[in-house]
């Protein structure tokens, strides 16, 4: 059986056409499947008119009063769906409603796991939709091009295998539920061309936070794809800004306390420690609830003290060997030095003051 999922809201004219047209397909083509629409306590009556359909065709309701969007109204649509092939799609027929055959067959067939609609593939395409919608869309998509193989990333249309979502843990934010879907259970997918028609009945519910939303979504799924590149790149952003910190530190030991530089170097570098140890544990590692302070933070102080040699060893080497002594090349060298030393700092960090040694 297939469970097709249908998240709404607001859309009291469009599901009296959707329901009846998709009863249709899957009795035309014999397929046994239920229809559940996920509905976020519409104002205008979405949830009442799909109960009267209830009497005639295989639909229910789920109203969901407690929560509110998109992808979450469908992964609430997957843990009520019986069916072992779920398809998600629109309510506003802007999915092509006989496609729904040929969106599940090759994954009845065994040819694959997941199909996703794609308006990007030969065959697929839009009719009437507003060029500044077509723009964004292509501008989302390239932004996803990182985390996914898909053509179409922004569709909203899938067929996916029940038990290859089983125990994914989905945490979606926004709109993009197909996205998540595939980037976090990486499937064997096949793309079906479609032609996505712009809606006639009510509006888009697609607003600015959409666009925010989906960006948030997208730094997440970054995350979960490359997860040690993505803690780099934490873990240096957190080094500027510790850098920040000690320029800070040494410039008011300096000029406020008249202390010599070379003193106030290592208040500077102790202030820039314990304020990277906050943000590494709170941000990049996110351990802050697990790991042993005390221990952890030691071996960080000692692991930022031998960065501080990896750096000077670094530049002794470029200096000695590659004649990098001479203005401005030793501030090249200083800055190979930084870089290797942050590399080191980082594993040091992840493989040691945050691993699971001190939880
Ligand atoms: N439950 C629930 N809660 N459903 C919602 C919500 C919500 O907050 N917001 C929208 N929906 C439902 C709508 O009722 C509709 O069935 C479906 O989600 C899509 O909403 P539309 O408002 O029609 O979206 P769209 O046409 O702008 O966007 C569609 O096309 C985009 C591609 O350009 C969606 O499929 C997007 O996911 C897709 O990226
Ligand atoms: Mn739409």
């Amino acid at each position: 059986m297939i469970s097709i999922i249908i998240p709404t809201f607001n859309e009291a004219d469009t599901i009296k056409l959707i329901v009846p047209r998709l009863s249709k397909v899957l009795q035309d083509e014999g397929i046994s499947g239920e229809i559940i629409v996920v509905d976020d306590n519409s104002p205008d009556g979405t949830a009442d008119i799909v109960m009267e359909l209830a009497e005639r065709y295989p639909v229910r309701v789920y109203i969901r009063k407690n929560d509110k969007g998109l992808s979450k109204a469908v992964v609430k649509g997957f843990e009520l769906a019986a069916g072992d092939i779920f398809v998600v799609m629109d309510a506003d027929l802007s999915h092509p409603v006989e496609q729904v055959p040929a969106m599940i067959r090759p994954i009845l067939d065994g040819k694959c796991d997941a199909t996703v609609g794609s308006r990007s593939v030969v065959g697929g395409g839009y009719h009437n939709f507003p060029i500044h919608r077509k723009i964004t869309s292509k501008v989302a998509g390239i932004m996803a091009k990182g985390v996914t193989s898909l053509s179409d990333p922004t569709s909203g249309f899938m067929a996916i295998r029940k038990s290859v979502i089983d125990g994914i843990a989905l945490d979606p934010l926004g709109w993009k539920i197909v996205l998540e879907v595939i980037v976090k259970t990486a499937p064997r997918f096949v793309e079906i061309p479609i032609i996505f028609t712009d809606r006639k009945q009510g509006e888009s519910k697609l607003d600015s936070n959409a666009q925010i939303d989906y960006i948030r979504h997208l730094w997440r799924l970054y995350g979960y794809r490359f997860p040690t590149l993505f803690q780099f790149i934490k873990f240096s952003l957190v080094g500027i800004s510790g850098l920040i910190v000690d320029t800070a530190v040494l410039v008011s030991f300096v000029d406020l306390l008249s202390f010599d530089p070379r003193v106030a170097a290592i208040f500077a570098f102790f202030a820039a420690v314990c304020w990277n140890y906050t943000f590494d544990r709170l941000w990049t590692f996110d351990s802050g609830k697990t790991t042993k302070i005390a221990y952890s933070f030691i071996s960080f102080v000692t692991i930022c003290l031998v960065g501080l040699g990896v750096r000077i060893g670094v530049m002794h080497l470029l200096i000695e060997y590659a004649q990098m002594g001479e203005s401005p090349w030793y501030i090249l060298a200083s800055f190979i030095g930084i870089f290797t030393a942050t590399i080191f700092n980082f594993f040091g960090s992840k493989y040691i003051a945050f691993s699971k040694l001190f939880r």
